[in-house]
């Protein structure tokens, strides 16, 4: 390659990323550079700010990339998605159940097969990196192989993943089921293989309580106490058939999130899909531990969910901590843009408000906040890893005829814009650690070619 497979190398053109939360910060949180200039050394940002003030202070030897009338943007970061399920987006169900029974599980048990499962991966980090994703945490199936698919695959990639083998031991095909016994200890030996080797990260992946006995939770709990620095991830509240059966395999519980919360599940590092349908009780508990509640609304809508409510899980008198996915099969779209828009969508139809920024915040710095990682990734800040992507608004007319009509001049317009006609058409290149995975074919950023 090629300009950005060089060791060092800046990028010049208008520059955004967000540097807090906008509830906190307000306008201050989201940083627009109109002609900015960013220099990555050895895969890493080093330096970030106006091209006039930086320029001069670069030593000649370094490549300069002109992006012109393109916009540079951290990686987005996709909090929840399946990527056995690339092939049911989509698929028509009755409801989650249905769907998952007729559509989901049969495609899940395909991952038995290494080679299916590694062809999986490809498809499935291509795909993310299409669309500007460079971080995900993903679900595998209950197969620990499909784990080691994506694992390598991503590893080869330098992606930084999060990741782990489902775990579901009743209510599903026989063979989609582990045990309580086999379902930890196939847990203990991937931690052991994965976690923290590269950027990939191991979470403790029960899928849901409809498809773990109280032993399997139970076997989950003692993994994350085991392996301080996992993750946790499952789903919670997402329908109400889904509730309505919880309630009835564990009659002890008052509600769904004190199933998980007897064994041990909730914390900083759990994340759980989808929080549709909680009450004030269950809120409570998500916030006093710092659990995550992670946001999936083009799922929402295309399962008829339900209408999640980011304003309500925020109340200021006990919020709960946000991320924002695609949740792929269920979900429609790959791109963070298209889950953005109907996040915007879905709050508009509650009534709520919620700023244009808030929404590019959550696909970026608050889903790594949301994981821990922030210190690595979700902003351009210098010491953050170059998961970059750069945009070319010009490739999506409607696009570019609404930037041309003013949203070009306003940061939170801009947001909203390339949240609501962006797409992956728009992603001309994606860079992990400063190296371009993905150009767009006919790419006419000429250093950005492979
Ligand atoms: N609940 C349990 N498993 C799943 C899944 O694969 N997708 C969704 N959307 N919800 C789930
Ligand atoms: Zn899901």
């Amino acid at each position: 390659m090629n300009g950005s497979g060089r060791a060092r190398f800046a990028l010049r053109g208008r520059i955004l990323h967000a540097v807090a939360d906008p509830a906190e910060a307000g306008a201050a949180a989201i940083e627009d550079i109109a002609d900015g200039l960013l220099l990555v050394e050895n895969g890493r940002i080093v330096r970030l700010g106006p091209a006039a003030e930086i320029r001069t202070r670069l030593d000649a030897g370094v490549h300069l990339v002109d992006l012109s009338s393109r916009l540079l943007l951290p990686g987005l970061i996709d909090a929840h998605v399946h990527y056995p399920q690339t092939g049911v987006v989509a698929a028509y169900g009755r409801d989650l159940l249905d769907w998952l029974e007729r559509h989901t599980f049969p495609a899940e048990a395909a991952f038995g097969d290494p080679e299916r499962a590694r062809e999986g991966a490809r498809f499935f980090l291509d795909e993310l990196l299409r669309n500007g994703t460079t971080a995900a945490a993903v679900y595998c199936t209950v197969h620990p192989a499909s784990v080691d698919a994506l694992c390598e695959t991503a590893l080869g990639r330098g992606m930084r993943i999060v990741t782990g083998k489902v775990m579901m031991d009743r209510g599903a095909p026989p063979e989609l089921r582990d045990t309580a016994e086999d379902g930890y200890r196939d847990s203990v030996a991937l931690i052991a293989r994965w976690h923290g080797r590269g950027r990939i990260a191991y979470a403790v992946t029960p899928r849901f309580a409809v498809t773990s006995s109280d032993a399997q939770l139970e076997a989950a709990g003692r993994l994350l106490r085991e392996h301080p620095g996992v993750f946790l991830q499952t789903h919670l509240a997402e329908q109400r058939r889904e509730i309505a059966t919880v309630r009835r395999l564990f009659p002890w519980a008052r509600n769904y999130t004190e199933v998980y919360d007897r064994f041990g599940l909730l914390g900083p590092r759990s994340l759980f899909g989808h929080c549709i349908h909680l009450g004030e009780t269950e809120l409570e508990r998500l916030s006093a531990t710092a659990s995550v509640a992670v946001l999936c609304p083009t799922s929402n809508s295309f399962l008829g969910s339900g209408l999640v409510d980011p304003v309500a899980l925020r109340d200021p008198t006990r919020p709960v901590r946000l991320a924002l996915a695609t949740d792929i099969g269920g979900g429609t779209s790959y791109s963070m843009f298209q889950t953005m828009a109907e996040l915007h969508k879905i709050v508009r139809l509650s009534g709520r408000d919620l700023a244009p920024a808030e929404l590019f915040y959550m696909a970026t710095l608050g889903n790594a906040r949301a994981l821990g990682l922030e210190e690595e990734i979700g902003s351009l800040r210098p010491g953050r890893v170059a998961d970059l992507i750069v945009l070319d608004p010009g490739r999506r007319p409607a696009l570019a005829r609404r930037l041309a009509a003013g949203a070009a001049a306003d940061t939170a317009e801009l947001l909203l814009a390339l949240a609501v006609l962006g797409d992956e058409q728009i992603v001309e290149a994606t860079l992990i650690a400063g190296r371009p995975l993905y150009v767009r074919p006919e790419s006419g950023v000429s250093v950005l070619q492979r």
